[in-house]
Parts: structure tokens; sequence; C-alpha cells
């Protein structure tokens, strides 16, 4: 079957929210523990029993690795409960670090499109800039920092001065945190988690108006499948860091690894859903909160078709929830 019903989407955009929120309350529960593997496992676990009861065949294109490295959401994995064919990117943990840590920013994330709508981004480095709608096509990988900063601050009528930009605080970025700060624009330093940031980009009020640096290529498809729906704009260009890493590109069917990739070509075509729950503070979402009978959540949900984008408030009751939310 196709995706092309508007009714089966609308109807899709909260089960997949039931998806992220799944695996948002699962990992929660071991914030600032110190165990990244532990709250990994946990949302993993959730979040692929709740695509269970989700009516669609899916097929994981960006996922937790291999078959033989992932016993789930692995790549080419088939999820849900049949239904319409799609393709999933998942990240049920984005910001492992961050919620072992119990720092702000992580978010369990996924992004659904029609076959071949999402780009099969290999697990390496991707380079990223990405804006939100009012500077969509003012922005070029190749071009400087200054440049960008320019473009981008008069697409929003400001000086650059007045342009917060997120980084990765990465060793490899030295030189564009030094370009930045020579443009004069202000920064946000982010220990993990760039995925957050690239949503926060395309909404207006976050006070984030750019990310700009390298971080994993599966987290650029799936801000770019965000952003889409947000209507902001996204360049990339694969980082392989070793030969082995330029032949796994060309096997996922990237063959000039080079090319600058727009967001079309990041997220292709005009169907793509997206879901993200916090499971720490996010600057646009609460954090997951557990109390004596239930535990309350906040997502995103948006779908680029409709250009709906839904904040969902939930409060799931320990008596009534058919999914396990119970430790
Ligand atoms: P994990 O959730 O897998 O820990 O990834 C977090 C993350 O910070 C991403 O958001 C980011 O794209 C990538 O890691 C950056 O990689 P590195 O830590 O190697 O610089």
């Amino acid at each position: 079957m196709v995706m092309n019903s508007d009714k089966m989407n609308r109807e899709l955009s909260l089960e997949f929210v039931r998806v992220t929120e799944a695996a948002a309350i699962a990992c929660g529960r071991l914030m600032g523990r110190g165990d990244k593997n532990g709250a990994d496992q946990l949302a993993v676990d959730a979040m692929r029993s709740a695509f269970d009861t989700v009516e669609i065949s899916g097929t994981v294109v960006i996922g937790e690795g291999e078959m033989d490295e992932a016993p789930m959401l692995y790549i080419g994995e088939k999820v849900g409960a049949g239904g319409v064919e799609v393709d999933i990117a998942v990240d049920p943990l984005e910001g492992t670090n961050l919620v072992a840590k119990g720092m702000p920013g992580s978010i369990a994330v996924i992004a659904i499109a029609p076959k071949g709508g999402l780009l099969h981004a290999p697990d390496m480095y991707m380079d990223k800039i990405a804006v939100g709608p009012r500077a969509k096509g003012r922005i070029n990988l190749d071009a400087s920092p200054a440049e960008n900063l320019k473009a981008v601050a008069d697409a929003l009528s400001r000086d650059v001065d007045d342009l917060t930009v997120v980084i990765l605080d990465r060793e490899r970025h030295a030189k564009l945190i030094h370009d930045v700060r020579a443009a004069g624009a202000r920064i946000k330093l982010i220990s993990d988690g760039d995925v957050s940031p690239i949503i926060n980009a395309g909404i207006e009020g976050t006070g984030v108006h750019m990310l700009m640096g390298i971080g994993g290529a599966p987290e650029g498809v799936l801000g770019a499948a965000a952003l889409k729906c947000l209507g902001g704009d996204m360049q990339a260009r694969l980082w392989p860091e070793n030969d082995a890493e330029v032949e796994r590109a060309k096997k996922m069917g990237i063959t000039d690894i080079n090319k600058i990739l727009t967001i079309d070509d990041l997220v292709k075509g005009d169907d793509v859903m997206f879901a993200a729950t916090a499971i720490t503070a996010c600057d646009m979402l609460r954090p997951v909160q557990y109390f004596a009978s239930g535990v309350r959540t906040h997502s995103i949900s948006m779908r680029y078709k409709s250009g709906t984008v839904r904040f969902v408030d939930a409060i799931h009751s320990y008596d009534r929830k058919p999914l396990s939310i119970r430790r």
C-alpha cells in the first residue's frame, strides 16, 4: 500500500508520538545514573514494542546499527503491525551522555516517509548548517561562517551579533568557533545532542537561529526531517574519517561523497512526518516527569503535508495505560 491517504497520515501522527513517548518514559528513569548504554537499551526496547501497535509496514533505514551489531531496530528491520509501507529513521535515545549525566537536550525521535524518502545515511560524521524558515535559501555550506552569518542576519532583519548559533563543543570545531566569534555572533556550545537545536532553529522564539558544525549523519537526517516540516533549510556533507567510511557510504548508495546534500536530498518528497519526546528538558519541550500515579511527557509532532506542528502534553496513568509505563 502506498502512503497516500491524508486521513491515514493524520491518524498515524499521534501513533508516532506514542512511540517516542514510550522510549522517553522508559529511559528517562535512568537519568543521571551514569549508565548511557542501559538507558539506550531501555529506550530501544520500549520503542520497538511500541511500533508493534502501529498500523504500518515499516522498514528501519536509520537505526541502531547493522543487523549483526544491533539486536533491535537495526537497519533493514521490519516494524509495525502491518499497513502503509514506510521508511523509518529512529533514534530512541538521542543524547545518551545527556541522559547519563542528567543534562538538558535529550530526546526520543523518529522520522517517517514513503519508501525512499529518507537518505540512507551511514553511521559517520556529517557537516551541517541548519536554519529556520525565514532564512531558507540563504545558506551555503561552502561559504565562510561570516558569509553565512551575514546572509542569515539579513534574512532575519537583525545584526550578526543578535544571532545565536549552536555548535557541538569539540576540538574539530576550534576554527569554526573562532570564525563565528570573529564575526560577532553569539554561540551556545553544547556537549551532545545536535537534533534538538536543529528543531529549535526552525521554531521562532526558541532563541536559536542556526546550527553549524560536524555531528552524526543519522542525526542530520532526523534534524532535516524536522526542519522540512517546519519550512526551514539545511545543507550537509558527509565527513568520512577513513576509506572504509567512504566505501560504506558508496555501498549505501551515496556515490559522490563530496556532494552538498540539500534538505530535499536528505528528505525527499512531501510526505515526511516527525515526532520527538523530550527525555531531559529541551528549549521547547519539558522533560519526562514521574509522579505517584503516572508520568507526564511533552512531545512535538509534525507533518510536512499539512504543515501542522503539534505540541503534545500528555499524562499517562499507571492504572489504565495499555503500554507498560511502570518501572
Ligand atoms: P548519541 O546519542 O549516540 O550519544 O549521540 C549524541 C551526539 O551528540 C549527536 O547528537 C551528535 O550528532 C553526535 O553525538 C556527535 O558525535 P561526537 O560525540 O562523536 O562528536
